[in-house]
């Protein structure tokens, strides 16, 4: 086994990849040392930003690299597929970002490739690793809170920051698919993994139907076996950058987090002062800028335990299967607002859905235009 810092290599130079490549030099576990994306400038500019020896246009050829070990991948969720079983069949373990894949059956070849090449498939899902949200967890699992009936956590910004969001055949789905795997991973993480028994969810599209199809809203009711409820709330159409938060109900206490403006500066500013926060479309006037941001977020310590896990010193606490779970709930998410009823799981899309967003956009209970 080798020894020394675990070397990444990076798929993607934008938005996630700045954020797990500083994520990943925050910590003395692991380094950086290639990147691949397939516009050359943008990859060499990134690689020269972040200090990465090694820039290639075809991440294929990055694979080639015998001393990487670990592959983040960071691209367009079309991509997660096949990226992952190219990864796997190179012998490298693997950190896919959420959502897993456009279908279930793409989640279920991911898996199954990871095992057959002996390498681990994490799930990239922070919140499992977010500061906040773990002292909150820590707290349920003690008690304080009595016995738990309902757990909350809502995610939501003004969209996407790049094109691809908006298409979606290269992203499945709109809010629900994006931001939806954030809340429903976070409520089944919270409550212990129990098996979700049923989903209900409303979607529309209030304020960017002149760009995209995708849902901007959406609200979705969970229900586990064990009764728990959760409520799941996303938006690509509020105002005022990022805004990330949980509730916590049982029956001897309640816990409220909110992980923006909760851990933030209220700050008032004429002239405003290079940045805020995630998404915040501005820095003059009251806003809340973060520090600390990534740390707050749980990317760091997510990185360092997948570090570890690669070294076989932890084993993971975001897998592949969790991945699977998600992708499951979002294909009865979209089904439940193109049906307009509960949908009751194990749900089984009907075969050839390639997007979990066709089942709502498909569905009788969609509002077709006059
Ligand atoms: N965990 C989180 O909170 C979080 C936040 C943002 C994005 N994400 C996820 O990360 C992934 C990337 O999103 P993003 O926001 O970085 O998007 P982005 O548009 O900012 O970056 C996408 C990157 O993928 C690269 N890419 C496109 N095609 C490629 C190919 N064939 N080979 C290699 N690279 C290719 C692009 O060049 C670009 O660098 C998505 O799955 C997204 O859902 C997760």
């Amino acid at each position: 086994m080798a020894d020394g810092r675990v070397k990444v290599g990076m798929i993607g130079s934008q938005f996630q990849a700045d954020i797990q490549v500083t994520s990943y030099h925050m910590g003395y576990e692991a380094e950086v040392v290639a990147v691949a994306s397939p516009t050359p400038g943008n990859a060499a500019e990134f690689a020269k930003k972040l200090k990465i020896p090694r820039v290639f246009t075809d991440y294929r050829e990055m694979l080639k690299e015998r001393d990487i070990e670990v592959v983040s991948i960071c691209a367009p969720n079309s991509l997660h597929a096949q990226m992952t079983k190219d990864i796997a069949a190179a012998g490298k373990h693997i950190i896919c970002e959420k959502p897993l894949a456009m279908t279930i059956a793409e989640g279920e070849e991911m898996i199954d490739a990871a095992k057959r090449h002996g390498v681990l498939l994490m799930y990239g899902e922070e919140l499992f690793f977010t500061p906040k949200y773990l002292k909150a967890k820590e707290m349920a699992d003690a008690g304080a809170f009595g016995k738990v009936h309902l757990v909350k956590q809502s995610e939501k910004h003004f969209g996407p920051h790049s094109p691809w969001f908006w298409d979606i055949n290269r992203s499945g789905g709109g809010a629900l698919m994006d931001l939806g795997c954030h809340g429903i991973a976070f409520c089944y993480w919270f409550l212990g993994r129990p098996k979700l028994k049923s989903v209900y969810c409303q979607l529309g599209t209030y304020v960017h139907a002149d760009k995209t199809k995708p849902d901007d809203e959406s609200l979705c009711i969970l229900e586990f076996e064990n009764g728990v409820m959760g409520l799941v709330e996303n938006s690509w159409a509020r105002r005022g950058g990022m805004d990330d938060r949980i509730e916590v109900f049982g029956s001897e206490g309640l816990t409220y987090a909110n992980l923006h403006m909760g851990n933030a500066l209220p700050t008032f500013s004429e002239r405003g002062y290079g940045y805020a926060v995630e998404k915040a479309p501005t820095t003059t006037g009251w806003m809340y800028p973060a520090f600390e941001e990534l740390w707050n977020y749980g990317t760091p310590q997510e990185l360092a335990h997948l570090a570890r896990c690669a070294r076989g010193k932890e084993s993971l606490q975001s897998t592949g299967e969790d991945g699977l779970m998600l992708m499951r709930a979002l294909y009865a998410g979209y089904a439940s607002a193109g049906e307009g009823r509960k949908i009751t799981l194990p749900y089984q899309p009907p075969s050839g859905v390639k997007r979990p967003i066709d089942l709502w956009l498909n569905g009788p209970a969609y509002p077709k235009k006059p």
